[in-house]
């Protein structure tokens, strides 16, 4: 079976587009129509992008698992929704078909509703890549519970502060996580994060490692004891027929102010965009084994991990472990083994693969292998030529499909075989997306070739509702800056044909190994050590990272450096989570500032990129004599 809705021609392409532009609410409705709706909606589209308001499908009601998971029960009820490979590649693999994983997700909806879930809750999920994380999301969403997923390489700090954010009242973790060769323990943070008082009343612990781990009374509850009572009763399916407008889920992000944001999407329009985003830029055909290689911890996992290929009734393969282990063959392997069609994954992964050169391709069938996807960050050209060349050997079609958390899916992408790929550029916007390009004085650019913030004038269904709790740090971080407008936060190049290419972020926000981490974020946890006065955390260009973090600190006291890095670095593991911690920290005695006070990140930008001789003008500065102290000692 094809999608009435997949784009196949170029031709096709052009159609659509222009119908998309011309005709917003018809061409929606269309594609919205091979949906599981309990009532279709009474209007297509509401919105302003002042407030801002954005509402799609208004009056539909519906439970996105039964596009996910009924209608394919019923239809396709043997083929494997999800093939889950684990960390160890000698461990069983395990496969749930539609019949079984929508059986699995109305049982375990069951155990959240007796452990109290109701409606409109929200449900902290801390769990590592196992079938288990899916059947609990979509749990969630057949009761109508809305998910909070802390991504499990952060610190219980983090998950602290996010439970209380949104006041979770349950939260699902497991003993602990395989990660490569190590074992990593996730219930201790979730217990140190549910310190003092705490709205969670309830622990649903999945057995994966056998750690030992405390289970506190009354409070915490092992996922297989609650799913054995169920035995021998009859199930009694508790979904909830939603509004399209209601929530689906909360995912906390990082942006330029210090604290991460809740971005709430809601439950039609996502639904809607990322299946039509998920069939078009990955081509996807029922029967193909597609292979997204990121971790449903982040947005990456939840649109097209979860949701977009089983709406689609998709075959989503998950895999728990990392590229190199046992070793740097390890998605080769995957690919060979299930005859991958449709491979996922982010540029810095392949350039950490690239540096293990091509042994460990040898001998591995790739000859399944279809499309080829990238996301999470720019994809520079020797790692694009690396992916295409030894991976897709020339035959298979680059997707470097650009989108944010905000944007819920993919939104400039290639289409693969039917839109031309370009080596670095994201290329053309998806059907419903209509990007500009503003400059600084807020003006539209319209010629070719020239750079500007990549902002949407138009909403898509499954763009961003609002922030949790605070609709107005929406509306200031998204539509303020130049009102009528998204704007992204990356800045973009537009060629002639208008194909985009991104070149990052223009805030300050950096992206290290496809992760976002905002620098005041990690200057607000050194600035708050006794040892320190001030510090500025800024982005170099890291070869496998993409970008790394470097930051500059003036101490105080009796403390030694050697002391310093260490309190810095223990206080961002544990209060973000190891991978924020900065690659190089350099004390220094100042910071350029400029006579009103205003850190020149320019400078210290260009300093950590090792551009010492080219520092732009300097001469606004309050004491330029810092500079110079600066780069003598850059480390
Ligand atoms: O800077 C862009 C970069 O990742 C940011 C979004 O990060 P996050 O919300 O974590 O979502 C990642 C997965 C969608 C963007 O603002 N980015 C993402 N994809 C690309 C990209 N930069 C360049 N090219 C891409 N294909």
């Amino acid at each position: 079976m094809s999608y009435p809705y997949q784009i196949t021609s170029q031709e096709q392409y052009e159609k659509a587009y222009k119908k998309s532009v011309e005709h917003p609410e018809d061409f929606w409705a269309e594609v919205a129509e091979n949906f599981v709706w309990r009532k279709k909606w009474d209007k297509v589209l509401e919105w302003n992008f002042i407030e801002p308001n954005v509402k799609w499908f208004i009056g539909g009601k519906l439970n996105i698992t039964e596009s996910c998971l009924d209608q394919w029960a019923e239809k396709t009820p043997d083929v494997p929704a999800i093939i889950w490979e684990p960390n160890d590649p000698n461990e069983k693999s395990i496969t749930l078909t539609y019949k079984e994983l929508l059986h699995k997700v109305i049982e375990f909806a069951v155990v959240l509703k007796n452990n109290g879930v109701k409606k409109g809750d929200r449900v902290c999920i801390y769990m590592p890549m196992v079938p288990e994380l899916a059947i609990a999301m979509l749990a969630c969403a057949r009761i109508g519970a809305i998910h909070s997923i802390v991504f499990g390489g952060f610190s219980a700090k983090s998950i602290r502060d996010r439970i209380l954010d949104s006041q979770c009242s349950l939260a699902i973790t497991s003993d602990g996580a395989y990660r490569g060769g190590k074992t990593i323990l996730l219930k201790p943070a979730v217990d140190e994060a549910l310190e003092g008082d705490s709205p969670v009343k309830k622990v649903i612990v999945l057995q994966r490692t056998h750690s030992d781990v405390t289970m506190k009374e009354g409070r915490d509850i092992w996922w297989h004891d609650e799913i054995a009572k169920l035995k021998g009763q009859e199930l009694k399916d508790p979904l909830e027929i939603m509004d399209a407008e209601d929530m689906l889920y909360i995912l906390y992000t990082s942006g330029s102010t210090g604290k991460p944001k809740g971005v709430v999407h809601t439950i039609g329009g996502y639904m809607v965009y990322i299946t039509y985003t998920f069939v078009n830029a990955f081509q996807y055909q029922q029967g193909d084994i597609y292979f997204c290689t990121a971790d449903i911890g982040w947005v990456t996992g939840h649109s097209y991990v979860v949701y977009g290929p089983l709406a689609a009734g998709a075959t989503s393969l998950m895999f728990e472990g990392i590229p190199t282990y046992p070793d740097a063959g390890r998605f080769w392997d995957i690919v060979d083994k299930y005859k991958v069609a449709v491979i996922y994954t982010a540029p810095t992964a392949i350039r950490s693969l690239m540096a293990y050169g091509l042994e460990p391709l040898k001998g591995k069938d790739l000859s399944s292998l279809k499309v080829l996807g990238s996301v999470g960050e720019p994809i520079n050209y020797e790692a694009w030529q690396w992916y295409y060349e030894n991976v897709g050997k020339k035959r298979c079609s680059i997707a470097d499909t650009w989108w944010q958390t905000e944007t819920g899916g993919i939104m400039i992408t290639t289409l693969p075989g039917v839109t031309p790929a370009i080596p670095t550029f994201a290329t053309l916007p998806m059907p419903g997306v209509q990007p500009v390009l503003m400059n600084e004085h807020g003006h539209q650019i319209t010629e070719s070739n020239v750079t500007g913030k990549l902002c949407m004038k138009f909403p898509w269904p499954g763009m961003i509702r609002t922030t949790y709790g605070d609709h107005e740090r929406c509306r200031l971080n998204y539509f303020n800056t130049y009102p009528g407008y998204y704007v992204s936060g990356d800045g973009a190049l537009r060629d002639d044909k208008g194909n985009y290419r991104i070149i990052g972020r223009v805030d300050d926000v950096l992206n290290v190994s496809g992760h976002r981490i905002g620098t005041a974020e990690v200057e607000n946890i050194i600035n708050v050590q006794d040892c320190v006065v001030e510090s500025a955390v800024v982005g170099y260009p890291h070869e496998i990272k993409g970008q790394a973090l470097y930051a500059y600190v003036i101490l105080v006291g009796e403390v030694t450096q050697e002391e310093a890095l260490k309190k810095i670095n223990d206080a961002v593991n544990k209060e973000i989570g190891h991978f924020a911690r900065p690659d190089k920290i350099q004390f220094v005695k100042g910071l350029p500032k400029t006579r009103s006070g205003k850190i020149m990140r320019r400078i210290l930008r260009k300093i950590a990129e090792g551009e010492i001789d080219n520092l732009g003008d300097t001469t606004t500065l309050l004491d330029p004599g810092v500079v110079e102290e600066i780069k003598n000692h850059r480390v």
